[in-house]
């Protein structure tokens, strides 16, 4: 969507994965979905170091609401648990240089059964949220048909456009029409969304982490063509910090989200944090690699039968960023290939570890050996070109 927002992935925080439908605030009260919540990570984002590497955006999820609409229709948040109602926290992201995501569900009721925004609450939901100085919606699809979605999830994107507040727009849509063309129209979702979940709910684990890196890499053909600045696809939340990945695991999701020019949502526990964990989401290399302007989604190009596989992302002023990836389970794994193999041009290349920070210099033709742990990544940052063969990178005419 071409509204001057999230011009490179967006990075945050996102209460989902990790705190749910958690509204239990009387037994637990520092996990419950409240304003406390929002202004605890707000705090951790702000005082720890992520501001200063990008993760602004700080996002509501399902169970803010009040059961019930105000008298003038509007959409309320629960009065216990946000006592100060959702603009004291916008004012209280805006303060510090952060932004506030809020959700909302195109249906008569969101995915954990609140009040939903049906067609005929649309502008006046869109007009609440900018009257609250939000920042970004997340538009959930859940009690909603494919028609009312195909007319609803337009609507809100012009309602917000209406509103005069810049309000990045992100679409669930996809996610429940299967992610793939014909039911999928990515021409027109990247004219009305800033971002859109294409698939399925991320869960606290290694297998589901694998199987959305699956789907999006063997739908890689439809999926880069649709990415670049201002619209992206979304695999959804890190849950890098969290229970479910190891370390390896963990640069896993890090390397290939950056591959994919994923929006970076944490949906962990910025309190408690391990430091292995926080070195790896603030990895400045594989930031940057993300948050390349060119707005590039990278791509598989090798898949071993050995169970390595290899992901390229063209990056700009003709530099590039490798991903050796092993679905291995015995132990580290020695894998020798060259630049020239990997279809980068003669010559010579500035190499780093993004992991280790270790640089070589290496020549096309050089055979080089990489180890790469079980569910584990090899990560790379080269600093000259690499072949840009147009017929993958065609987007439409956009650039
Ligand atoms: C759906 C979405 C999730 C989350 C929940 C909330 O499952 O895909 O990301 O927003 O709804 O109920």
């Amino acid at each position: 969507l071409d509204n001057g927002l999230m011009r490179t992935p967006p990075m945050g925080w996102l209460a989902w994965e990790r705190f749910r439908c958690d509204i239990d605030c009387d037994n637990d009260p520092k996990n419950c979905i409240s304003e406390n919540l929002f202004i605890d990570m707000a705090d951790r984002l702000f005082k720890d170091g992520w501001k200063e590497l990008g993760y602004v955006y700080v996002n509501i999820d399902d169970c803010w609401a009040s059961m019930e609409r105000d008298k003038q229709g509007r959409l309320q948040a629960d009065p216990k648990r946000f006592p100060g109602g959702i603009l004291k926290l916008s004012r209280y992201m805006h303060d510090r240089g952060l932004k506030l995501g809020i959700y909302a569900d195109m249906g008569t009721h969101t995915c954990g059964g609140y009040p939903g925004t049906p067609l005929d609450k649309i502008k006046i939901d869109a007009q609440t949220f900018a009257d609250w100085e939000v920042d970004m919606l997340k538009f959930d699809g859940c009690y909603s048909d494919v028609m009312q979605q195909e007319e609803g999830y337009p609507l809100m994107s012009m309602a917000l456009n209406a509103t005069g507040r810049p309000i990045a727009y992100s679409c669930s849509w996809p996610a429940y029409q299967g992610g793939l063309p014909p039911k999928v129209n990515y021409t027109q979702l990247g004219e009305i969304c800033n971002l859109w979940r294409n698939y399925g709910d991320i869960q606290d684990s290694w297998d589901s982490v694998l199987r959305i890196v699956d789907w999006f890499f063997e739908n890689q053909d439809i999926l880069s063509a649709a990415a670049g600045p201002g619209r992206w696809n979304d695999p959804d939340m890190l849950v890098i910090g969290d229970f479910g990945l190891s370390i390896d695991q963990s640069r896993s999701q890090m390397a290939l989200w950056a591959i994919m020019a994923a929006p970076l949502y944490m949906s962990n526990d910025l309190r408690t944090i391990s430091n292995e964990a926080r070195a790896i989401l603030q990895n400045k290399m594989a930031i940057s690699i993300s948050q390349d302007v060119s707005g590039f989604q990278g791509r598989r190009i090798v898949k071993e039968k050995s169970g390595i596989e290899v992901f390229w992302r063209p990056l700009s002023k003709n530099t590039s960023a490798l991903v050796f990836f092993s679905r291995r389970t015995d132990m580290p794994f020695r894998y020798k290939t060259s630049l020239s193999r990997l279809n980068y041009e003669s010559g010579s290349y500035k190499v780093i570890d993004v992991f280790t920070d270790k640089s070589v210099m290496l020549k096309d033709s050089t055979y080089f050996v990489v180890s790469v742990n079980p569910t584990g990544v090899v990560m790379l940052y080269l600093s000259a070109p690499a072949k840009l063969n147009p017929r993958l990178f065609y987007r439409g005419g956009q650039r």
